[in-house]
């Protein structure tokens, strides 16, 4: 299994850090191309839309996106520090690192909400967006540390795969959403290996009884998770048909609804759970049975380790 350090991550983190500024000053989105890649987005399937009406569609979901990121930060940050003040004075490299996260995470927080102005100003109207960021992570904070450690580090390890599989290469996408997702994706290169650390730390010596409790948070966050993207769905689709100025009719309604749906849920939940090195990494924190449980749960998301 891969092997990390406070160290590394801290001294990688000031290698590529930037301000909001660096990312947002001077940029605008472009309508007349696609802000999301098409495996994130529902847009392909959707056999109801012109040409014209999927790029738009990808403009929603794109506001929805970065809303949804800034979303799962407010409980992250928060986490980080109080794990780094189990190293305070004593461990100073991982106390140094674990801060350092916890400050990107709200930069990240602040330069998603930036990004929701500019995606509002370019489409014309504020997008409605799923409220209560505050009640969900007061609710996520309370599960056990092992349970947030494993979804925070699902959530990290998917930003990369976004970025590197989706938007990297793309010349065909919005080059301003290339650019912020570059940009996230620099720094949770980090965030992800120090997730990978502190889980570990969570789960050695862990009581058998609190390894099942994780496994139970765990598996109910997710279904939370699922919660919100429904929610969040139903407001792309009022979204886009005010975007379009006219209603979609129910039957390309329900179409699009459940395309955006199957998209939300492979970029939040599925190529998270997916990821080789979250694989590695929940195959080290639980035993086969509690794999299983899991992938169960998740209705056969999780794939074993290769
Ligand atoms: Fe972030
Ligand atoms: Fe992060």
């Amino acid at each position: 299994m891969a092997q990390y350090t406070y160290e590394d991550c801290l001294q990688n983190s000031y290698r590529v850090n930037w301000k909001i500024s660096d990312v947002v000053s001077g940029q605008r989105f472009d309508p007349s191309r696609r802000w999301l890649p098409a495996r994130l987005s529902g847009a392909d399937a959707s056999r109801s839309l012109s040409p014209e009406e999927k790029t738009k569609l990808t403009h929603v979901e794109m506001g929805a996106y970065a809303h949804l990121f800034g979303y799962v930060e407010e409980f992250i940050a928060p986490k980080m520090v109080t794990l780094a003040r189990d190293f305070e004075i004593d461990n100073r490299e991982a106390f140094d690192a674990l801060t350092n996260f916890a400050a990107e995470e709200v930069k990240h927080m602040h330069l998603f909400r930036e990004v929701r102005g500019h995606v509002n100003a370019a489409v014309g109207f504020p997008l409605a967006l799923i409220p209560g960021q505050k009640e969900v992570a007061r609710a996520v904070l309370s599960k056990q540390t092992g349970a947030v450690l494993l979804l925070t580090a699902a959530i990290e390890w998917f930003t990369q795969l976004h970025y590197l599989t989706g938007m990297k290469d793309n010349e065909a996408l919005d080059p301003f959403t290339r650019h912020i997702f570059k940009c996230h994706w620099l720094e949770e290169s980090q965030h992800a290996r120090m997730d990978h650390l502190e889980t570990l730390r969570a789960f050695k010596g862990i009581a058998d009884a609190d390894r099942e409790t994780a496994i139970d948070d765990l598996i109910e966050l997710v279904g939370a998770v699922d919660g919100l993207l429904r929610q969040q769905t139903d407001l792309d689709v009022d979204n886009f048909e005010r975007y379009l100025d006219r209603p979609l009719g129910a039957s390309a309604r329900q179409e699009v609804y459940e395309r955006v749906l199957g998209a939300k849920r492979y970029t939040f939940i599925e190529s998270g759970v997916t990821h080789p090195n979250f694989l590695q990494l929940f195959a080290a924190v639980t035993t086969p049975a509690q794999q299983e449980r899991v992938q169960k749960a998740l209705g056969g998301v999780l794939q074993p380790a290769a």
